[in-house]
């Protein structure tokens, strides 16, 4: 496993991911244990990209549990269906909120964020757990962050199979 992180801060968004890809299929190979791959995800994620939130929900007892994140502290608990996560979840599919004062129901965790993405990590066909970012910008995430980010979802899937 790799001791340090290399981020391609000069690049586009696609090149940051392309250096972050490999990295983080370094980071997870070999090591079973899946809180201590969701907080190195978290990590990797956030020292890359420096967003003011990310952080996995875990589905537990029919509830989104607040799982490893990096960020400001954030509520502990969603509702199937309820806010952006809760959404993703019920759906199984992303949400993309470029402004998340016009997403009904948004759950307001900070202040200061101003849009957010949702991607849903699937098992079987059944939603797990969603990965959650939040940002300082209105808008932040598009269609790149979206591809990039459910092919990340997939290796965070594979870490629920063999845990
Ligand atoms: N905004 C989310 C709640 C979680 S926080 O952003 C960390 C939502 O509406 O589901």
């Amino acid at each position: 496993m790799a001791e340090e992180l290399y981020v391609n801060a000069q690049g586009s968004k696609a090149a940051r991911y392309q250096a972050l890809l490999p990295q983080l299929k370094g980071l997870l190979e070999g090591e079973p244990d899946l809180v201590a791959n969701l907080a190195n995800l978290t990590a990797a994620l956030k020292q890359s990209f420096d967003w003011l939130w990310v952080g996995f929900y875990l589905v537990k007892n029919e509830q989104l549990v607040l799982g490893p994140f990096q960020g400001p502290i954030a509520c502990t608990r969603i509702a199937y269906g309820k806010g952006v996560c809760g959404t993703a979840w019920k759906e199984a599919k992303t949400q993309l909120v470029p402004d998340v004062a016009a997403f009904p129901g948004h759950i307001a965790c900070s202040s200061d964020s101003r849009s957010e993405i949702v991607i849903p990590i699937l098992v079987n066909q059944n939603v797990v757990a969603v990965l959650d970012i939040d940002s300082a910008q209105l808008a932040e995430f598009d269609t790149t962050d979206q591809a990039y980010l459910e092919e990340i979802a997939a290796l965070v899937g594979k870490c629920f199979l063999s845990a």
